[in-house]
């Protein structure tokens, strides 16, 4: 994926907050790339951008020879099902759903949802270390469950693309590397390429490539 001169600003009273002003970026297949800066620095407008879910003021995002910046929203919304897969920094598991169902949840937005794809979501949930759990509901499930919750959902699809904002955020420090140790390995098995914003020198350090988001714009950063 390419970004081309990405600029995003918000109102703010009677002006306006530039957030990203001018981002360029080659995403390359397969690796994973994090994006780190302080909070308030833009990493979750620029994840927003690359997912589909917001559109730049200016600028082009260019995905299998498409601009998504440019594709209606319910091609933007197909985009999103197909190829990507999210983990938001608040999980968004919805609570009246199962464990399975959650899973499922991907699956059956793109009309998989047979009975090859349920045993892949069951093999799924035991590789993440859920096995038995798949009738629990997310409320009775500790923090680092919750999140492995969220990582199989965000795989379970076959995406191409992972995007995840500050994954390990709500996570004490040992539960946070066994799930940032998952996910890199079911990503690495998987050929994914992932973009990860995160303020946590630890995440950034797993990554091949680390970028720093300042005063709206990308710079090479320092190895972690
Ligand atoms: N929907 C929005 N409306 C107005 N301002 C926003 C919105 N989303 C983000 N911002 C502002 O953009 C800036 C960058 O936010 P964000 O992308 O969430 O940064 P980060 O993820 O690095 O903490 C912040 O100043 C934030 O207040
Ligand atoms: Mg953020």
């Amino acid at each position: 994926m390419q970004l081309c001169g990405l600029s995003k600003r918000y109102p703010e009273g009677d002006t306006a907050r530039v957030v990203l002003d001018g981002c360029d970026l080659d995403i390359h297949r397969g690796e994973a790339l994090a994006i780190v800066g302080p909070s308030g620095s833009g990493k979750s407008t620029l994840l927003n951008l690359v997912g589909a879910m917001e559109l730049p003021d200016r600028g082009a995002l260019w995905f299998a020879g498409q601009d998504l910046a440019q594709l209606s929203e319910t091609a933007r919304t197909l985009f999103r099902r197909r190829h990507l897969g999210f983990i938001f920094q608040q999980l968004n598991l919805v609570p009246t759903l199962t464990v399975l169902e959650n899973l499922l949840l991907p699956l059956e937005l793109n009309g998989a949802l047979d009975a090859d794809g349920r045993r892949h979501a069951l093999a799924l949930l035991e590789r993440v270390g859920l096995q038995g759990r798949d009738a629990s509901f997310p409320e009775h499930l500790s923090g680092g469950e919750r999140q492995r919750v969220a990582v199989a959902r965000a795989l379970v699809h076959g995406p191409g693309l992972l995007l995840a904002d500050e994954p390990t955020g709500s996570l004490d420090g040992d539960t946070a590397r066994v799930v940032l140790e998952l996910l890199d390995e079911l990503r690495r098995e998987r050929g994914m390429t992932a973009v990860l914003a995160t303020h946590a020198g630890e995440v950034a350090a797993k990554a091949d490539r680390r970028l720093a988001l300042g005063a709206g714009r990308l710079q090479e950063a320092a190895p972690a």
